[in-house]
């Protein structure tokens, strides 16, 4: 509880953070990794439109950075009715540091709204055993 406590308000706070000059949209991660640690990542977006990167990226890169690779639990928070969900290439990009039971809280200005396990967002991942040999 106390974590999921952290985990709400440096998603939050890294939100601030994001740069969203062109959708004025702001998303903040954050991601309990297996170690006990945090990492946080906003939104950075571009000119060139397709170069922005997504929150959950940005604490993905983060954590990796910081030495850790295992997604725990990943909140993702925004100033939004309904509450936003990870993008589809985000779901792929936690699922490759989590599993089926991996929790996804989704969070708004107010508090956590909803927790579920990645398998009930993203039933269907793309994985390719042979590229693993
Ligand atoms: N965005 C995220 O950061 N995470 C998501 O899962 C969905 C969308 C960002 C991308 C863009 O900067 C803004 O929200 C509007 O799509």
């Amino acid at each position: 509880m106390e974590a999921l406590k952290d985990l709400y308000h440096q998603a939050r706070e890294t939100r601030e953070r994001a740069y969203a000059p062109y959708s004025g949209f702001k998303v903040g991660a954050a991601i309990l990794s297996s170690s006990g640690k945090i990492y946080a990542g906003c939104n950075v977006e571009n000119i060139s439109y397709p170069c922005g990167t997504c929150a959950e990226a940005g604490a993905i890169a983060a954590m990796l950075a910081g030495g850790d690779t295992k997604i725990q639990e990943i909140l993702v928070i925004a100033d939004s009715s309904p509450l936003i969900l990870p993008c589809g290439a985000c779901l792929q990009r936690i699922a490759e540091f989590a599993t089926p039971d991996t929790l996804i809280h989704l969070a708004d200005m107010e508090g956590v709204k909803q927790t579920l396990p990645l398998s009930k967002i993203f039933p269907a991942t793309f994985t390719a055993k042979e590229l693993l040999k």
